[in-house]
């Protein structure tokens, strides 16, 4: 196992995977399944972040310095300088604050502008823990469905919204998966302005949730474009992201939620009593500023490695077993298998677990049109993504 440096190379991920370690922590994605199952389910690659994230994490232990801190500014700064030097958007620092967690800033956002009875529009089929809010939070949840196409794989049409919000005047926020949890889509630049527009036109807003940003492939079609950079947008779109997914930092709790707009950020910050939203952690806070700081060179190594396994996926499932359809996604470690004609029946993740002992997400969990998929995860090294794939293939015939 090696520490990876911020020039990391392909190699320096492999070697970073150590197995038996990962067995032994008290990781969830390791462990939930028993030690014969390898996991290829929640959304957490297998990599040790880099150095200077452990590193700024290990500095405040080594202090102690553990009371309470004044840091949010930090995070606001270290957020909007990763931002512009990736994505060329520049939030202001002092419209950025935290909160524990992705999910929770989407609920706060979600829950603060719309009221209970305001629809609210998922794009099935989406991550399936959003499926979660609306039930509970008492909103009506609405369906603007992606469409699959073989040579597209899914998408997003702007018409099907524009009918939906005509049909359904009451609804009033699109919770936006910016890239697309689990299919991997990344909108282009004309989809993001027709969002907006249809915002301002039928009176909804945006939570734009994009804690996939950084992991958008090379030859994607579209690079990541944050959806708060779109003309118009500010009034309109709440963003909620964290460092989690690229950086692996998912048990640090730490995430911030950003607006381009004084009233926006009012509106959202007085709809919950001022305690509810709590404080990010203080080593969440170090390793986020680090990420933010020092990790694009890693990022950069990080994205070609998972394109890697992308390909290596995509090349072993089109040659050993073509029933099992699959559209190589642009962005994410995430591939969304339809393995309706394998013989699975309704539970295929189930009749994986079983006969292949590779543990993958079902899809029925994530809405409509998720009945007959798998989400697998393929953010892990070559040796065992060859594994996963050498148990699961012969389970994925017709
Ligand atoms: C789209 C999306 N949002 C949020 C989360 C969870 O983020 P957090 O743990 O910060 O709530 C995930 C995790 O898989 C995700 O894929």
């Amino acid at each position: 196992m090696t520490a990876l440096g911020p020039e990391a190379r392909l190699g320096d991920f492999e070697a970073s995977l150590d197995v038996g370690l990962k067995r032994s922590n008290r990781n969830a994605k390791w462990s939930k399944h028993g030690p014969d199952a390898l996991p290829a389910w929640v959304a957490e690659h297998d990599f040790r972040p880099p150095p200077a994230v452990t590193g700024a994490m290990q500095a405040t232990i080594d202090r102690g310095d553990f009371g309470y801190h004044d840091m949010e500014e930090d995070v606001g700064a270290a957020f909007a300088r990763w931002s512009a030097e990736r994505y060329g958007w520049s939030p202001d620092p002092g419209f950025v604050h935290t909160c524990v967690d992705v999910l929770q800033g989407v609920t706060a956002a979600i829950t603060a502008l719309a009221a209970p009875g305001e629809g609210v529009i998922l794009t099935p089929p989406i991550y399936h823990i959003f499926l979660q809010i609306c039930p509970t939070a008492r909103r009506p949840q609405l369906e603007w469905l992606m469409r699959h196409d073989r040579e597209a794989g899914w998408t997003l049409d702007p018409d099907d919204l524009e009918a939906l919000v005509k049909r359904e005047p009451g609804a009033r926020v699109l919770l936006w998966c910016h890239p697309h949890n689990p299919t991997g889509w990344v909108p282009g630049v004309e989809v993001l302005q027709r969002v907006v527009e249809l915002a301002h036109a039928y009176d909804f807003y945006v939570v734009s949730d994009e804690i996939h940003a950084d992991l958008v492939y090379r030859d994607s079609s579209s690079p990541f474009v944050p959806l708060l950079s779109i003309p118009g947008a500010a009034e309109r779109v709440v963003t909620v992201t964290s460092p989690a997914k690229t950086f692996a930092l998912s048990g640090l709790r730490c995430a911030v939620m950003a607006y381009a707009d004084r009233g926006l950020r009012r509106r959202v910050r007085q709809a919950h009593p001022p305690l509810l939203l709590g404080h990010a952690a203080r080593t969440g806070i170090d390793a986020t500023i680090a990420a933010w700081t020092h990790g694009a060179a890693w990022t950069d190594g990080l994205v070609a490695y998972l394109g890697d396994r992308r390909d290596q996926l995509a090349k072993r499932l089109a040659a050993e077993t073509p029933a099992a359809r699959f559209h190589r996604p642009d962005s994410t470690f995430l591939a969304w298998l339809d393995a309706s004609d394998c013989r699975l029946g309704d539970a295929p993740a189930t009749r994986l677990l079983e006969q292949g002992a590779v543990a993958v997400s079902e899809g029925s969990e994530f809405g409509t049109n998720g009945r007959g998929h798998v989400r697998l995860n393929f953010g892990t090294s070559a040796a065992v993504l060859d594994e996963i794939l050498d148990r699961l293939t012969p389970c994925l015939r017709p």
